[in-house]
């Protein structure tokens, strides 16, 4: 078991990481109401749903499962009245406590839905998939999408506390594995040399989960350090952009179809370090590193489309075309600054 304290003050909390905590999470659970609402989606809940509830009924909870269709499209404004019409018919109080069981898509629109009924009830994540468990479930960040983009309508609203079941990436699919990989590796890039080493000499899947426990807490580690200094995302919390931007860039050029987050964030990382070794400012030898370790789990380091419509995404994204645009560079791997440049830094790249 690790426990990672995130220190907000008055909104501080622990992240517990244990391969097999969801039988226990009862006991790490604390509802002074006594009702608990628990939010899964429809891939998740018949896998663990009943583990989790048994739990929280054996520590005095009554509980209502809301299941969501799994998948993007349910983080949507329109998902959310039904939600707060399930919590009003359950008799949730503001005393009482709500449950995210599942990936980002859960623990976003679960969190936001938390963070406005009753103006705030207090909310746990139990984070399911390997992205959630390093990124989304910590720092809170929870929104909804509108159809004009994604996570345009939320708030900060930080949970009460994040358990981690490693054992439950056993039934992650592949490409969700390898999704979460990329933001494991960017942590890695920006903050944490010996962690990229330590991603560096797995070989494989399998050997990833035997030291799953110590990788994700580490990860949470380092997202929290950040959080704590920056908690509204005005300065350092930018860094977790790195590969982002590009990124984004990519993902929006396939119309959100074709290239998954995670891989597009991966070809962002590789191309925004070979520009930036080019250009001087990172350390010879980084982007080849980078790409090697991309490659090893599984991601791509570049992708054929039109460089001239990609850097108009940039530019029009950030409704600056011309104009300032911060990135995030390594000057080395393992260490990370903010770059005040225009979307024309990309401009070389082919
Ligand atoms: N709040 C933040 O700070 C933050 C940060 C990064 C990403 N996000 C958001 O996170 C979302 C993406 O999260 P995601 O990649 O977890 O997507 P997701 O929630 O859609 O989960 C991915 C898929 O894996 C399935 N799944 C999850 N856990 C599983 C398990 N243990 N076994 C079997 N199947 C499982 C889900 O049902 C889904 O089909 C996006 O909406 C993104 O905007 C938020």
């Amino acid at each position: 078991m690790r426990k990672v304290h995130v220190n907000l003050g008055k909104n501080s909390y622990d992240i517990i990481v244990e391969n097999e905590i969801l039988a226990k999470a009862g006991e790490h659970i604390h509802c002074a109401g006594g009702k608990i609402f628990v939010v899964s989606d429809t891939n998740v809940a018949p896998l663990y749903a009943n583990t989790l509830i048994d739990s929280l009924n054996k520590a005095g909870y009554e509980c209502e499962l809301y299941l969501i269709k799994a998948g993007e499209l349910s983080k949507n404004i329109q998902s959310i009245c039904p939600m707060y019409e399930a919590m009003l018919s359950f008799g949730l109080t503001r005393k009482d406590l709500v449950i995210a069981l599942g990936g980002g898509v859960v623990g976003d629109l679960t969190g936001f839905v938390a963070s406005t009924y009753l103006r705030g009830v207090d909310f746990v994540q139990i984070p399911t998939s390997l992205l959630a468990q390093v990124d989304s479930s910590v720092g809170g960040k929870v929104a909804v999408d509108l159809a004009q983009g994604k996570n345009l309508v939320g708030s900060f609203f930080q949970p009460k506390a994040v358990l981690i079941d490693t054992a439950v990436l056993a039934t992650l699919p592949d490409s969700f594995y390898i999704d979460g990989m990329a933001e494991v590796i960017k942590y890695g890039c920006i903050l944490d040399k010996d962690l990229f080493e330590k991603l560096d000499s797995i070989k494989d899947r399998a050997s990833f989960m035997e030291q799953a426990e110590a990788i994700i807490a580490n990860c949470c580690q380092l997202k929290a350090n950040i959080v704590e200094r920056d908690e509204l995302d005005k300065g350092d919390r930018m860094l977790l952009n790195f590969g982002h931007t590009y990124g984004h860039a990519v993902e929006k050029y396939f119309n959100f179809e074709r290239v998954s987050h995670g891989v597009a964030v991966g070809i962002g990382m590789s191309v925004v370090t070979h520009l930036s070794e080019k250009a001087g400012l990172t350390a010879i030898g980084s982007a080849a590193r980078l790409d090697k370790i991309l490659t090893q789990y599984g991601l791509d380091t570049h992708i054929e489309a039109d460089q001239d419509e990609i850097i108009a995404n940039m530019a029009n994204d950030k409704k600056n075309l011309g104009k300032e645009l911060v990135i995030v560079l390594i000057s080395e791997i393992g260490k990370s600054f903010l770059y005040p440049t225009t979307s024309e830094f990309f401009r070389e790249c082919k």
